[in-house]
């Protein structure tokens, strides 16, 4: 071992386990999309910048994480399993089939609550009226997530337009979840910084405006200090 790896070594022993250490983090980041015809969809704004911080976060913290992710031009931390999604229903099916074998789930997705009901194969001409689209909701997938028997400790994210307390709140005690990050949706979507308010049975914690691997790192310590009273 060189001189400087040895100090390392003495410092991480020193540190002792890193926080997350040997647990599982299945984290959700970036917009769905649904079709509407081959060319058309119904998106949002997320760029995933902030689910990807965490997933870099959470590795740091020790653990093994999956990121599922929807379409963005991110990419992600090496050691990241990532698994790759465009539709809600696809991110519900990926992240299923992985939700009971992780002690974590961190739901940063902004997921659309709606898909069109009978995509086109082709793209949809002008014509000269009105297009009328049918919509069908989308499955939960937090709200699910978090109804497992032996599910995962469940974080939700909440991208608010206004009220933000009261709707943040509501929001936990809906879904039924333990922690829930609120943000503004203007403050956030495609910034590099944001500002978040975490909610929990202790009520709420500011987390002032900072890069969003600043927020990450602070949220993921926040997640590891409450992990053992599951
Ligand atoms: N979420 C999810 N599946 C959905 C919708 C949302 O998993 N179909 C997750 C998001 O990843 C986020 C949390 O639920 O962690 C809250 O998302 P948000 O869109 O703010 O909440 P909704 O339940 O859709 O409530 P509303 O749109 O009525 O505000």
């Amino acid at each position: 071992m060189h001189g400087l790896d040895h100090v390392f070594a003495q410092v991480a022993a020193a540190l002792g386990p890193k926080a997350l250490s040997k647990k599982k983090v299945l984290i959700t980041a970036g917009p769905t999309y649904e079709p509407i015809d081959t060319v058309r969809g119904v998106t949002n704004q997320s760029s995933g910048k902030m689910g990807y911080a965490v997933a870099q976060a959470a590795l740091e913290a020790g653990a093994e994480v999956t990121l599922v992710s929807g379409v963005t031009a991110l990419a992600a931390p090496a050691g990241v399993e990532r698994v790759d999604v465009i539709t809600a229903r696809e991110m519900h099916k990926a992240v299923m089939a992985r939700a009971e074998k992780a002690d974590v789930f961190i739901s940063v997705a902004a997921v659309a609550d709606f898909h069109p009901v009978d995509p086109k194969p082709h793209k949809i001409k002008r014509g000269n009226g009105n297009l009328n689209v049918e919509l069908a909701p989308n499955p939960d997938i937090l709200g699910e997530v978090a109804a497992l028997p032996k599910g995962p400790f469940c974080v939700g994210f909440a991208a608010e337009t206004e009220d933000l307390k009261a709707n943040a709140q509501a929001k936990r005690k809906k879904k039924g979840i333990p922690l829930l990050a609120a943000n503004l949706a203007h403050e956030t979507f495609g910034k590099d910084t944001n500002a978040l308010t975490l909610f929990d049975d202790n009520g709420l914690h500011e987390l002032a405006r900072a890069p969003k691997i600043v927020l990450a790192r602070q949220l993921v310590a926040h997640i590891a200090k409450m992990l053992p009273l599951r």
